[in-house]
């Protein structure tokens, strides 16, 4: 079984990549959506929920587990590693090497959260390519709390605009994707890019870099066929520290498919 954990439904946009990869292959999501979201809070409150979660989906059977959350991944993947070596772990990371290798303008913009963007782990990655690009960075907490409660009104398209125009100005044109909430507003993304470039009359192509594909063939790669240790369940199982309707009708919105969750309302929600 593959284990893939989010503080939220982010983490579904990397779980959409593997499942579209390893149709036949039985998955078991864990969104910490009690605690979501992570992006906000202090690194050693978000280190032990993420080594929590991953016990749980360890228990359960999983392997490779996905951390699929870069805030998490950000400030917990050596622990996660350390705590449970015989398990292939899979974890995130902004795609900064990629954007610094594609752009023309010699500037970058990296979405994430402000735990990401002040973590050790980030600021080693950015120091091997702050010579090579420009690297301006912004944290959105907005877009998470978008994605979490569906809220694509009228005000989402400006408040996508206002994380993104900035670095359009600042001469952008790779856009890396640091939240796995984000690939789900790419829509918006894209429409707030092409507004900008008409405005503008602006040559330059913006690309926007989402990595959930790159993990998913990691994913592929790790992945031993296995029999499987209870046929009874669904393929594709989906929990939630929060609230099980909560997790469905977001989970639903977002991938375009009915889900049904269950609530984890036992230990794990417990505060770490
Ligand atoms: N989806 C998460 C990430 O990739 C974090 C969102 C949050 O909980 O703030 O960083």
């Amino acid at each position: 079984m593959i284990g893939v954990f989010d503080s939220g439904i982010g983490g579904l946009t990397v779980w959409r990549e593997i499942t579209r990869i390893l149709p036949d292959v039985p998955t078991i999501y864990l969104a910490d959506q009690a605690f979501v979201p992570y992006g906000e809070r202090p690194e050693a409150f978000v280190c032990a929920r993420t080594l929590t979660c991953v016990e749980w989906l360890v228990e359960q059977g999983c392997d490779p587990v996905v951390v699929a959350c870069n805030t998490a991944s950000a400030v917990a993947l050596e622990a996660v590693r350390h705590a449970f070596p015989s398990v292939g772990v899979v974890g995130m990371e902004p795609a900064v090497k990629p954007a610094a290798q594609q752009t023309r303008t010699g500037v970058v913009g990296v979405l994430a959260t402000a735990v990401t963007l002040r973590s050790a782990r980030y600021a080693a990655l950015t120091a091997q390519w702050r010579a090579s690009a420009q690297i301006i960075e912004r944290a959105c907490p907005t877009w998470v709390t978008a994605v979490e409660t569906c809220e694509t009104n009228a005000q989402l398209q400006p408040c996508v605009e206002a994380c993104l125009v900035p670095m359009l100005e600042a001469g952008a044109d790779v856009i890396v994707l640091g939240c796995t909430h984000f690939p789900f507003l790419l829509p918006w993304i894209e429409r707030s890019v092409e507004a900008w470039r008409v405005a503008h009359a602006a040559e330059r192509e913006v690309r926007i870099l989402d990595p959930s594909p790159a993990v998913a063939r990691q994913v592929a790669r790790l992945w031993k066929p296995r029999s499987s240790p209870n046929g009874t369940h669904a393929l594709q199982r989906f929990y939630t520290t929060g609230e099980a309707l909560r997790f469905e009708q977001a989970a639903s919105f977002w991938l375009g498919q009915p889900v049904r969750a269950a609530s984890l309302t036992s230990a794990l929600r417990v505060p770490a």
